[in-house]
């Protein structure tokens, strides 16, 4: 809507230039926005004040300008001149109502693709080898995994990357142990290595405190980088276990990652050496005491020098951030992308813009690829600090989640009268990890936000409940009116305030959708599904369906605005990653 009103107004700029009243140099950046009041109609446009002074025009003369010449338009019922020079759109309700009829029976929900069609490379999810995933993680899946499904919901071509941790000097400990525990049991990691967190500690004890453990392990990182076979096999068996492992929690979380889509730091080490040296050849890194470092004049030390990025070691040896160089430039020379976007938090920012600036320093990525940090807040517990378990532990990933099907269990024992026990398990399933995601993706994702069971689990407010209640509210009147929502008939009239309000927020869905792949920010959608579930309320109340008294026109017509609502509730949350129910 908010696209098509902006291209109207486009159009008209270019009539008005034509005729002279507005310079030809002119291009404005044409902004149209929801109105708060419904007096003021639909949508407005400050576009008269934006020209005026450019142009030497009055706003308000100018404004009437505009709307004089405005392209007629099915969308628009009528425009007004309000204040000093705004211009309010009105939008048409039999427009509105041809809307909500296509909407109803289009499983995309009348949602178009995308006009121009890129390819988005999606950087997020990352956990590093030999560790348990834990709850850092769980908020770059489940708000990159909302992100990669609208944006190819909107015909955009994504590619995954899950840049996990598999490179580092930590791997020779590692390897040193799996060797040690291979001995012991050579099925040790058939088993599935039950608990990576402490194979990891174990390998770091033994290494602080047996000095013979730790020359052996020094001696694996430098066969492992020479690339010696023992040494891969052993790195690769750590890298398959702990893929399974994190495997095993997307499935559960219905996260769309795959193990295809993995793409983690090793993957550059062949780019690595050569970066290094076209810097110094390009004359941006310089030779530091035996290092190679980079000086970014943008950053400044403690003494207001440029600050020194090392790209490589005294000893040969490459960093994090010469990794991200190389890993910026193979997504774009490599796998073609026109954006990439990086769900990491926001303590690494400066880390990537770093990386960034070195990138575009030496011209590996044009400016016209946008390489995009979304940063995100930590998760904190009750108590305002950061997450962590009763005894002061990270919170494992898989703890987290049985937890949250206990409690939803526990929270539905009492609703789910008439359902057979398969279909109890799958609601506790589905409510439960809908909860934990949608209690992530709801807030504003760059700031901290505080992880609350009783909350997140409530069905009033903003969450997973309250929505997929909403949905199977709807589901339930379809059963009752004995109709099938995909074989309705009939025409929408829209009569009732409450009627055309829940019309005006179906329509907004597009745009929504479109603002959160710009924005990379899913709580807009969650945001608009809570609203819409509130309008759809209010309409359920005000306007009767299965009541004696109700005319067939009326009574179609309204099964068909719930038909669209159904279809965009059921849309928007599967677009979060969320699942509905047909009861609960
Ligand atoms: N593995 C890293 C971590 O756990 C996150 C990697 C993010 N992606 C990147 N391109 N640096 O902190």
């Amino acid at each position: 809507m908010k696209e098509h009103i902006q291209a109207l107004l486009e159009q008209t700029v270019s009539i008005l230039k034509q005729e002279g009243i507005l310079p030809a140099e002119l291009e404005p950046r044409i902004q149209v926005d929801r109105t708060k009041d419904k007096a003021h109609g639909d949508l407005a446009t400050n576009l008269a004040l934006l020209l005026a002074k450019p142009a030497g025009q009055n706003p308000r003369a100018l404004a009437q300008l505009i709307v004089d010449k405005l392209p007629a338009s099915p969308l628009v019922a009528k425009t007004e001149l309000a204040g000093p020079g705004f211009i309010n759109f009105f939008l048409d309700n039999d427009w509105l109502a041809n809307q909500i009829a296509l909407m109803a029976q289009d499983p995309r929900a009348h949602v178009p693709v995308a006009e121009h069609q890129q390819t988005v490379v999606v950087d997020y999810s990352a956990p590093n080898v030999a560790k348990e995933m834990h709850v850092g993680h769980l908020r770059s899946t489940i708000i990159g995994d909302a992100v990669v499904r609208t944006l190819e919901f909107l015909g955009h071509k994504v590619i995954r990357a899950n840049h996990i941790g598999d490179w580092g000097t930590q791997f020779g400990m590692l390897i040193a142990h799996l060797e040690e525990l291979e001995k012991q049991n050579p099925e040790v990691l058939s088993s599935g290595l039950a608990d990576l967190e402490q194979f990891y500690r174990e390998s770091k004890q033994q290494y602080d405190a047996d000095p013979e453990f730790a020359e052996r392990a020094r001696g694996y990182v430098v066969r492992l980088q020479g690339g010696d076979s023992y040494c891969l096999g052993m790195w690769q068996k750590l890298v398959d276990v702990t893929l399974k492992h994190n495997q095993a929690v997307y499935d559960r979380l219905n996260v769309s990652l795959t193990p295809a889509d993995v793409m983690g730091e090793s993957t550059y080490n062949p780019m690595l050496a050569e970066i290094a040296e076209d810097l110094q050849a390009k004359g941006l890194a310089v030779e530091d005491q035996g290092a190679l470092v980079v000086y970014l004049d943008e950053y400044k030390n403690k003494d207001g020098d440029p600050m020194g990025v090392i790209v490589r070691k005294k000893d040969g040896g490459f960093l994090y951030t010469t990794t991200d160089i190389a890993c910026a430039k193979y997504r774009y020379q490599r796998l073609g992308a026109d954006r990439v976007l990086y769900f990491i938090d926001s303590r690494q920012h400066q880390h990537l813009m770093q990386a960034w600036s070195i990138v575009r320093q030496a011209g590996y990525v044009p400016e016209q690829v946008s390489l995009e940090h979304h940063a995100f807040g930590m998760m904190l517990g009750k108590d305002g600090r950061p997450f962590k378990t009763r005894s002061g532990g990270t919170v494992k990933l898989v703890e987290l989640l049985d937890e949250a099907e206990q409690r939803a269990a526990q929270l539905l024992e009492q609703k789910q009268t008439e359902l057979t026990p398969e279909e109890k398990a799958q609601v506790v399933n589905r409510v439960a990890m809908g909860s934990v995601k949608y209690a992530d993706l709801s807030k504003n994702r760059t700031t901290d936000y505080i992880f609350d069971w009783d909350n997140m689990l409530s069905f009033e407010g903003n969450t997973a409940p309250y929505l997929q209640y909403a949905y199977t509210r709807i589901r339930s009147i379809f059963r009752k009116a004995g109709v099938d929502a995909e074989q309705l008939n009939g025409q929408v009239q829209i009569g009732a305030p409450a009627e055309e309000a829940l019309a005006q927020k179906l329509v907004q869905f597009n745009d929504t959708v479109k603002s959160v792949a710009d924005k990379g920010m899913p709580h807009l959608l969650c945001l608009y599904l809570f609203e819409l579930s509130g309008a759809f309320m209010s309409f359920y109340e005000a306007c009767p369906i299965n009541k004696d008294g109700v005319g067939e026109q009326e009574r179609a017509s309204r099964l068909l605005l719930c038909a669209a609502s159904a279809k965009v509730l059921e849309r928007g949350l599967t677009l979060l990653g969320i699942e509905t129910m047909e009861r609960m």
